[in-house]
């Protein structure tokens, strides 16, 4: 890239003009508080803006302060969270916000260093609340960044291995003034402009500098290491419903995938053919005459697959003895159920019979 004249410069008048209104967004020249610019880059790193938008207004208007969501208990902040996938994020959130309401007085420190302290802090967080919320010069790479400074550079080594250097190269852009605003304006150039598909040279306020458009490679990069494609996982989900119309549900364990939170009981989940019909009896909560529903669940976590089939019964006089929780159908929206549960729920819902009265 050329760096005879200040792309930053550019960058930030072509923000001034065309920066999106985003909620956790403080108006032109003003700077966001810390919490909002932290709770949303949690939500940010996993997730698309429409998405966490309206997690993020409902967390702010509910628990408008970190000291009001260090306050909350970790089921209502994973009850909220439900949905929003990798919950991890969620329960580091609570202990974070513990964290800062007890040892730093309810506010957030102003440097990476001290930020990468915080618990589910790491470079990105880190660097995006010390450049968002305090406007210090920090690098903020996420993969809209790492595109564009590929594209800028004509980097053609492939991702993940070229990252450390797309960091290197992106810190050379960082400015003194407004890095703040520059990095939200790198992440709404990726987003707008500099997209995946098609970017939009045309409207683009680095394209004079650009290498990888003087070169007419811009479709093509970033490039990307053939990587190898998720395993599937199967399992049995249990649908049990009490005689009083209840449905069993159990609380995950802390630690792990979907930790602490709430899930319909199922087999394991394992690579390979599904369970046969003498492990799913095995594996039930109780013996029931289970019933196959028809169709099955399929979900997508970070690393595997997994497709669910869902047998349903009705539990007899020895009900109590189940090992969960007995929750109203009409109560299910207040349970911490991640997506793939939701899923479960509903297709169950739409093939079970219902319940007798
Ligand atoms: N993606 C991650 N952080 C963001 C932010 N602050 N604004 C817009 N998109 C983002
Ligand atoms: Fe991206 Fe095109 Fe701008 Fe280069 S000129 S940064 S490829 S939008």
């Amino acid at each position: 890239m050329r760096t005879d004249f200040p792309a930053a410069q550019r960058l930030l008048s072509w923000y001034d003009r065309h920066r999106r209104d985003l909620p956790w967004r403080a108006p032109p020249g003003r700077r966001a508080a810390p919490y909002r610019v932290w709770l949303s880059e949690i939500m940010l790193q996993q997730t698309t803006v429409p998405a966490a938008a309206p997690y993020f207004l409902a967390f702010t208007e509910r628990w408008p302060t970190v000291q009001d969501l260090a306050a909350a208990s970790l089921d209502e902040v994973l009850v909220a969270w439900a949905g929003l996938g990798y919950y991890a994020r969620a329960r580091n959130l609570h202990k974070c916000a513990r964290v800062v309401a007890d040892q730093h007085g309810g506010r957030f420190p102003e440097t990476e260093a001290e930020l990468l302290d915080l618990p589910g802090v790491g470079a990105y967080t880190a660097a995006a609340v010390a450049a968002i919320a305090f406007d210090r010069p920090a690098t903020v790479v996420d993969g809209n960044v790492e595109r564009v400074v590929a594209r800028l550079f004509a980097v053609e080594e492939p991702l993940p291995g070229v990252k450390p250097k797309l960091r290197a190269l992106a810190a050379t852009l960082t400015p003194q003034a407004r890095p703040g605003d520059f990095a939200q304006a790198m992440m709404d150039l990726g987003s707008g402009v500099c997209t995946p598909r098609k970017p939009k040279c045309m409207l683009c306020p680095l394209a004079e500098a650009c290498d990888a458009r003087e070169a007419g490679i811009q479709e093509e990069l970033p490039r990307k290491s053939a990587k190898a494609d998720k395993p599937t996982r199967r399992g049995v989900a249990y649908w049990l419903i009490n005689p009083h119309g209840d449905v069993l549900l159990r609380r995950r364990a802390e630690d792990g995938l979907l930790g602490g939170m709430t899930e319909v009981p199922s087999t394991g989940w394992a690579e390979g053919a599904p369970p046969d019909a003498r492990a799913v009896e095995r594996a039930a909560p109780l013996a029931a005459s289970w019933r196959t529903l028809p169709g099955s669940v399929r979900h997508t976590f970070s690393h595997f697959h997994l497709e669910l089939g869902v047998v349903a019964a009705r539990a007899g006089e020895d009900w109590a003895r189940a090992d969960g929780i007995w929750v109203p159908l009409d109560q299910l929206g207040g349970q911490a159920l991640p997506s793939v549960m939701r899923k479960v729920v509903r297709h169950a819902l739409a093939h079970a019979q219902p319940s007798p009265p």
